[in-house]
């Protein structure tokens, strides 16, 4: 078993570099299966859900090797159209590799990705959205078989929520596909315009990207290129989380500041005060943080919920009370109950948390049930006295590269330990 030690509290303090940006590297993976040539991907975080896109790629046909923090992708020998069932249960939105496999190979087959720790993931909306540009889907046992009688066709698509997943797997299925596509109430993500500017560099004609309305003019053929994964804006609220709930001061590099818009007034009303510059941010947190009134998750540009259980790690040592409405997720709270064990006071009732803040949190074995629920529990690690002991830490990997290394950078007494 893989643990991570945490001796707190240690007032944070120190600079460090934001790595690139998990939910933009895994659709720009998937996007390189449609170019005719290589693709390099610079900036890409070390993280094991890229790990497994990598391992989707190679089953594909692809060649994809590391270059220090690039990856190298081929993808002129692609033979294979299915995702074996082990890769997509290890990674649920490997889902947004079915626009692009049936683009490229005219024929998908994947499993279904079925509930996980968020609670049910349709794809409803995803499948919609390619039968209407002329995909026959059949779902038979957990199992999905796609085809098409020729190429893809450009549609008109109105999403009935800017989901992100199926805003950008129409985006990989019209760019090669026969006219014109139009998705009206997208997502607009920073991540949607990190995989339009990637797309837009092979060849594509993507316009509108970051607004609710995009049009993807197909185009007969793509081109591999050399880009830059945008910065991660989830680890870098995480960091920021962190610097709060130990009344730390740190700078963090390598962000984009419009990108962090989104979570700054909560972090104010926390008391904290926020400099941002060009492309780096300072933060630095009060003794005792206050609370945030409401904090509600929302599409962006609204608050992310991959924000929200470091924010509430954090809100949960200040003075007051704070309110946490999770309105993207249904079953998005599983941190709570781990929160509870180092002394938190929270109580939730259906989409709602209300947290009362604490002197002082106390160190407690506690474990991670999904990705940020488990950063949420290191944050609060990190914040408490004593010695906490966090275990599922294979979900923390899966979007944070070294997080014990990042944090112990910034003077935290954090160690992994293996069993
Ligand atoms: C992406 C992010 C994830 C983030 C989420 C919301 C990646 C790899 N993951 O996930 O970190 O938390 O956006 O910002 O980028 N829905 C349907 N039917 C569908 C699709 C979605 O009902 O066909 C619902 C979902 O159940 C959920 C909501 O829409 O309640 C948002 O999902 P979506 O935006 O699609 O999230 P993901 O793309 O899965």
């Amino acid at each position: 078993m893989v643990k991570l030690l945490i001796h707190g509290p240690n007032r944070l303090a120190g600079e460090l570099n934001v790595h690139g940006a998990k939910n933009s590297t895994l659709p720009l993976m998937a996007a390189a299966l449609l170019c005719r040539s290589e693709c390099v991907l610079h900036n890409c975080p070390h993280l094991s859900d890229v790990d497994v896109s990598a391992r989707i790629l190679r089953h594909l046909g692809c060649a994809v090797t590391w270059q220090g923090g690039s990856l190298v992708i081929d993808p002129r020998c692609v033979t294979q159209c299915d995702i074996p069932d082990g890769l997509m249960r290890e990674m649920r939105s490997s889902i947004v590799f079915l626009g692009a496999i049936l683009s490229r190979a005219g024929r998908a087959v994947l499993s279904f990705p079925g509930g996980c720790e968020l609670g049910p993931r349709p794809i409803d909306l995803h499948l919609q959205a390619l039968r209407k540009m002329g995909a026959k889907i059949v779902e038979d046992y957990g199992c999905l078989s796609c085809s098409t009688e020729g190429p893809l066709h450009g549609a008109a698509i109105g999403l009935s929520f800017p989901s992100v997943g199926a805003t950008e797997n129409i985006m990989l299925a019209g760019v090669l596909a026969e006219g014109t596509t139009v998705i009206t109430n997208a997502a607009r993500e920073p991540e949607i315009c990190d995989l339009a500017d990637f797309l837009n560099r092979c060849g594509a004609k993507v316009s509108g990207a970051g607004g609710s309305t995009l049009v993807i003019e197909g185009v007969k053929r793509l081109y591999g290129c050399e880009h830059r994964v945008i910065p991660d804006r989830i680890a870098a609220a995480t960091f920021m989380s962190a610097a709060a709930a130990t009344g730390g001061c740190i700078r963090l590099n390598q962000i984009v500041p419009a990108h962090l818009e989104p979570v700054l007034p909560s972090f104010e009303e926390l008391g904290c005060c926020i400099e941002m510059e060009e492309s780096s941010l300072r933060i630095s947190a009060p003794a005792r943080l206050g609370r945030i009134k409401s904090v509600r998750t929302m599409p962006y540009p609204g608050f992310p919920t991959d924000a929200q259980a470091p924010l509430m790690a954090a809100a949960c040592v200040g003075s007051g009370t704070s309110i946490f409405v999770e309105n993207i997720f249904e079953s998005r709270y599983k941190h709570v109950g781990e929160l509870l064990r180092l002394g938190a006071n929270i109580k939730v009732e259906g989409r709602v948390a209300v947290v009362e803040g604490v002197p002082r949190l106390s160190g407690a074995p506690v474990e991670a049930a999904d990705l940020r629920g488990g950063a949420a529990l290191v944050v609060a690690g990190l914040a408490a006295r004593g010695a906490t002991e966090v275990t599922g830490v294979r979900y923390m990997d899966r979007g944070y590269e070294n997080l014990e290394r990042s944090l112990s950078l910034l003077g935290a007494d954090i160690r992994r330990e293996y069993e």
